[in-house]
């Protein structure tokens, strides 16, 4: 089981908050903008490797939820919106090629121990059903041959 934390990355513009839990390897971030994520590198995200608004353009379009903006980075770049269709509130599913559903909008997640989470941007639902984690996907789905 992935442990749940945050992972701060405090820069000039903007502090780029990491929930390695929430990751689902996807290489969005890094190859959308490697100036500032370097999966080799230790710490592996450079705040201030590019201007706030492409960090936080970039960061909205992490599919897993895993990379947001601190909100209260400083007073010059806006925090990072929900990557959701916020506009009419709508809660969409977006079914990744051999991988995870994507749920964006806000969601409550009822476990079948009777726990209740509350996710508020988006979250990656396992399809494989080899994820370590369910029902959240872990990225495994890239390793075990799923095709679906
Ligand atoms: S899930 Fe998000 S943080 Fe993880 S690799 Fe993909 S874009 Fe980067
Ligand atoms: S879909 Fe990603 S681990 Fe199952």
């Amino acid at each position: 089981m992935a442990i749940e934390r945050t992972i701060r990355y405090t820069g000039k513009e903007v502090t780029i908050l990491w929930k390695q839990h929430l990751c689902i390897h996807s290489k969005k971030c890094w190859l959308g903008l490697p100036e500032v994520f370097k999966p080799g590198e230790r710490p592996w995200i450079i705040p201030d490797g590019a201007d706030g608004q492409r960090i936080i353009d970039q960061v909205r379009q992490c599919p897993s939820g895993a990379l947001s903006i601190a909100e209260e980075a400083n007073g010059t770049v806006e925090g990072s919106e929900p990557t959701g269709n916020m506009e009419n509130e709508k809660t969409v599913v977006e079914i990744m090629p051999n991988g995870p559903a994507i749920v964006k909008g806000t969601v409550e997640i009822k476990h079948s121990d009777g726990t209740v989470e509350l996710k508020e941007k988006q979250v990656a639902l396992c399809r494989c059903g080899q994820s370590q984690k369910k029902p959240y996907c872990d990225g495994t789905h890239r390793t075990c041959g799923f095709v679906g």
